[in-house]
């Protein structure tokens, strides 16, 4: 898309990744992205505030065309998808310096090759003045990597926020106008990128909240006028609230585990437990990342597959192990056909979670009466468990 105004003097520069369905080679985006670039004229000097990924840096260039001159290249994050065009604007604009905080030097200089000359580091708080605009910069370490800031235009109270506030959602509106469609897209993106580092990004907030903002300009996705729905949602997100659900990922290899979730998810349901299943074969593992942002226990389901968990089975749990989720309450079922180390194997993998591990249910080949009455001892033992901390 061509540059866009957001106020007088300050445009967005961007571009949106409307086919892109991968990130990081394992994040799904069903609805693309953007990689979003701001130009800020100020009366004396011109700033950019980041750029945009590799791929894209010849659109970015393009709505560069007309743009004469620009003093600070902004880099919030060394990231590519927001610093990979730094090298192709320095080449055009000889006398601009980059802008980053003193770890995103050593990074631009690993990753972008950029020359240590070309670089100046910022301090938390300080500022710089384009002639009529001041531009702050907020430390905002692990949103999400070590080196990661965001920064505040305090004539025109717009917090640059980067990665913060973000989703993959590509579009042609430049502010969102569908908050549930943007929510979703935005849980989605907090849920894969930043749930590992809930408790950082909580005192961030805190110290973010107290700028007078008018407009939220991430690095992803829509721009935000009416800002407080995403700063609550986020606040909701990075809380210790959970919710009376359980999440169960689970494959079935020949219909066994099958129907022990099937009797777990009625055991549950009848209590008043809200259930989300995700048969791991066929779904998106981004709609696992967001249930757990908010539900307070995993039932993992697994056949036995050489003697341990079904590799996809590993993978989710690897997954939701790294992103390191609120869960309070975990348990293990499925089925096995001899013999196996199924359950001690995901037990393994779960190191980071900070749960209470429930009794499971693992049985030989198809269930029986008894392992249906053990299923039930675990949704009750889940329920006692939820009402133990006022969810159920
Ligand atoms: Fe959007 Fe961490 O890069």
């Amino acid at each position: 898309m061509k540059p866009q105004k957001i106020k007088e003097n300050i445009f967005w520069v961007g571009a949106v990744d409307w086919d892109r369905r991968l990130f990081d080679s394992l994040i799904q985006l069903p609805d693309g992205t953007s990689y979003n670039s701001y130009l800020v004229y100020g009366k004396d000097k011109t700033a950019l505030f980041d750029t945009v990924d590799p791929s894209k840096t010849d659109i970015l260039m393009s709505n560069l065309s007309d743009v004469p001159n620009i003093d600070f290249v902004i880099s919030h994050h060394s990231e590519q998808d927001h610093s990979g065009a730094i090298p192709d604007v320095l080449k055009k604009y000889k006398n601009a310096k980059v802008i980053t905080t003193p770890k995103g030097k050593g990074l631009l200089m690993d990753h972008l090759s950029v020359p240590e000359d070309k670089i100046i580091t910022v301090n938390d708080g300080e500022t710089i003045s384009l002639g009529d605009k001041t531009i702050e910069f907020i430390h905002t370490p692990w949103v999400h990597w070590p080196e990661t800031m965001v920064s505040f235009l305090r004539e025109d109270r717009i917090l640059f926020s980067c990665d913060l506030f973000g989703s993959h959602l590509a579009a042609s509106d430049l502010f969102f106008n569908e908050y549930w469609r943007v929510c979703d897209a935005a849980k989605r993106y907090y849920a894969e990128v930043m749930m590992p580092f809930r408790t950082t990004i909580k005192k961030h907030l805190e110290k973010i909240e107290k700028y007078p903002i008018d407009i939220i300009a991430p690095s992803h996705g829509p721009l935000y006028k009416e800002h407080q729905c995403i700063i609550e949602s986020h606040k909701e997100w990075v809380s210790d609230k959970v919710s009376n659900t359980v999440i169960i990922p689970y494959v079935s290899m020949h219909n066994s585990t099958q129907l022990m979730v099937d009797y777990l998810t009625d055991s549950l349901v009848k209590k008043d437990i809200m259930v989300e299943r995700f048969n791991l074969p066929v779904t998106d593992i981004g709609k696992l990342a967001i249930s757990l942002v908010d539900a307070a226990t995993i039932v993992v389901g697994s056949p036995t597959v050489l003697a341990g968990a079904h590799p996809l089975v590993v993978s989710a749990v690897f997954l939701a192990n790294a992103l390191r989720p609120k869960l309070k309450f975990a348990s293990i079922i499925g089925s096995y056909g001899w013999a196996g180390k199924m359950t001690e194997q995901i037990k393994s993998l779960m190191s980071n979670l900070s749960v209470e591990l429930l009794e499971g249910v693992v049985i030989k080949g198809m269930p029986k009466d008894k392992d249906y009455s053990a299923l039930d001892r675990l949704a009750n033992d889940i329920l006692n468990k939820h009402r133990g901390i006022n969810i159920g």
